[in-house]
């Protein structure tokens, strides 16, 4: 290789800081993206009744409390009658409407899933969960969220009913893209003892897909290394996931009422941040901890910098080339991501249900960790120019802010410091002449 020093350090933290955003669709995900299928189940005087199901298809991107937020735009002058396992957050003007009032009015709706706990004729199938979506990695029954609503005002047949359009998804937050809606083959829904097919009269889908540079402008999480045979502790970049300012962090829990007293006027949001040189809300440790004949061991500690807010069914991605012979996961449940069908190199962990699946504030108990075991390949293994550290870290679904090559600690008197950095930048290279 031809680079010098300095060019391999300025190409790898252009392509460390460029590569979360300059990606449309997520590498280790390439397929995730979350359907919202309308079925019409049937036509009404004036309009049909639907049921809409939202599918999180995304393997390991989860939609958290508070939960989702769908919106759209009617085709003509639709209104909600009624809905069935979900709400529109606002009516609307009804005013033209005698006796009957509708649910909803607005020309562009906004639904929410209502809380757990709701009456049972106020519910379907797969509501009334707050929201809350889990990842299809995580846990597949999980991964699906519906209501019903009765439209009027509609077409009554599938000649005349008109698409809603422009549909938006929060997820809580921002990130998420949604197409046009495109009409489908009619959803076959088979009863519970599968021996009778129904079909809908209708259906159609609109797709929507996550994208981190629409999500935030900052990463929200950072990558901090060590290992047992360098003492040197790698730590975050610094402004990781933006700088410090005496209104956007508390260096302790005491702190917190007197920010959250200038809150309104500092337009600070909670939950509030811990104060640290990397500023982000998360902060994944991997630690290369022993070294045996023909294994490795790896610690991952996950720790949290929010006061006042846990993390509920969160998820890890980690990339390394020995991802595909992991022996032992410790404490964490696994499963390999295999996004081309053939590269085993990446996998995500979550918490073991009742036990660490919640991440929680900042304090003693604001981290979870785990160990695993990896069996070497003797044609690949090494310790030299950081090989032993991951390629890529993402938590929730956002991908971590990593430190520059030059950082990662280097095994005493290893071979000299270019390699390393090319080890580090030629892979990324690749992935980005591939992603284009
Ligand atoms: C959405 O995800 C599913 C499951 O991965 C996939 O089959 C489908 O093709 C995706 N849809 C689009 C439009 O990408
Ligand atoms: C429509 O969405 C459903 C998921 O709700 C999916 O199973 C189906 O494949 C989608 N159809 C098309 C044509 O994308
Ligand atoms: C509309 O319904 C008729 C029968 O009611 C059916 O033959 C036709 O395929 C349907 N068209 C669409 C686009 O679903
Ligand atoms: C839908 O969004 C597009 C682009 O944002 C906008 O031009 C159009 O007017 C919107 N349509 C409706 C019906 O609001
Ligand atoms: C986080 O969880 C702990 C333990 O269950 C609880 O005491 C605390 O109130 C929770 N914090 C928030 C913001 O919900
Ligand atoms: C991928 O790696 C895991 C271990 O992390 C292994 O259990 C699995 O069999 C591998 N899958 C393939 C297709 O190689
Ligand atoms: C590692 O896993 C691959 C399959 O993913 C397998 O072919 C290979 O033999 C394994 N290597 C070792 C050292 O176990
Ligand atoms: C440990 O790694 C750092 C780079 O992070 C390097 O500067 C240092 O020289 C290494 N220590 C030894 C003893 O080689």
């Amino acid at each position: 290789m031809a680079f010098s020093k300095f060019q391999h350090l300025v190409l790898g933290a252009f392509f460390l800081m460029i590569l979360p955003y300059a990606v449309a669709y997520d590498t280790l995900d390439p397929n995730g993206n979350i359907t919202i299928k309308w079925d019409i189940m049937s036509w009404t005087p004036d309009g049909y009744v639907a049921v809409v199901t939202m599918t999180n298809f995304q393997m390991y991107r989860h939609i958290m409390s508070p939960g989702w937020t769908l919106g759209w735009v009617w085709a003509k002058k639709e209104v909600i009658w009624s809905m069935v396992g979900a709400q529109a957050t606002d009516q609307g003007d009804c005013s033209k409407f005698k006796g009957n009032i509708p649910h909803c009015c607005k020309r562009n709706p906004t639904v929410v899933d209502l809380l757990p706990g709701v009456p049972y004729n106020q519910q379907i199938a797969n509501c009334c969960k707050g929201g809350v979506v889990a990842s299809r990695g995580q846990d597949p029954s999980s991964a699906v969220s519906a209501f019903q609503l009765s439209v009027g005002l509609a077409g009554t047949s599938n000649k005349t009913v008109r698409l809603p359009k422009n549909f938006t998804l929060l997820g809580p937050g921002p990130g998420y893209t949604c197409s046009q809606a495109k009409i489908v083959p009619s959803t076959i829904f088979l009863s519970a003892d599968g021996r009778r097919k129904t079909q809908a009269l209708m259906t159609w889908n609109v797709t929507c897909t996550y994208s981190q540079i629409l999500a935030s402008k900052n990463p929200t999480c950072c990558v901090s290394m060590s290992s047992f045979y360098n003492s040197t502790i790698t730590n975050c970049p610094t402004c990781s996931c933006g700088c410090q300012n005496k209104n956007n962090c508390v260096t302790s829990a005491s702190q917190i009422k007197s920010v959250v007293g200038m809150n309104s006027a500092t337009g600070l949001t909670s939950p509030v941040l811990q104060c640290t040189e990397h500023m982000c809300p998360i902060r994944v440790h991997w630690h290369v901890k022993l070294n045996y004949k023909e294994y490795w061991r790896v610690k991952i500690t996950i720790m949290n910098f929010n006061y006042e807010f846990n993390y509920t069914q969160w998820t890890l991605v980690a990339q390394h080339p020995n991802l595909n012979n992991v022996t032992q996961v410790f404490s964490f449940d696994y499963k390999p991501l295999i996004p081309y069908n053939s590269i085993n190199d990446s996998g995500m962990f979550y918490g073991l249900k009742f036990f660490n699946d919640i991440l929680m504030e900042t304090g003693p108990d604001g981290n979870v960790q785990t160990e695993l075991i990896l069996q070497k390949d003797m044609n690949t293994f090494t310790f030299k120019e950081g090989w032993a550290f991951p390629r890529k870290i993402y938590f929730n679904g956002d991908e971590c802010m990593m430190p520059s090559a030059d950082q990662y600690p280097y095994l005493p008197n290893s071979a000299n410091t270019n390699t390393l950095a090319s080890a580090i930048v030629v892979p990324f290279l690749l992935l980005v002449l591939l992603a284009f």
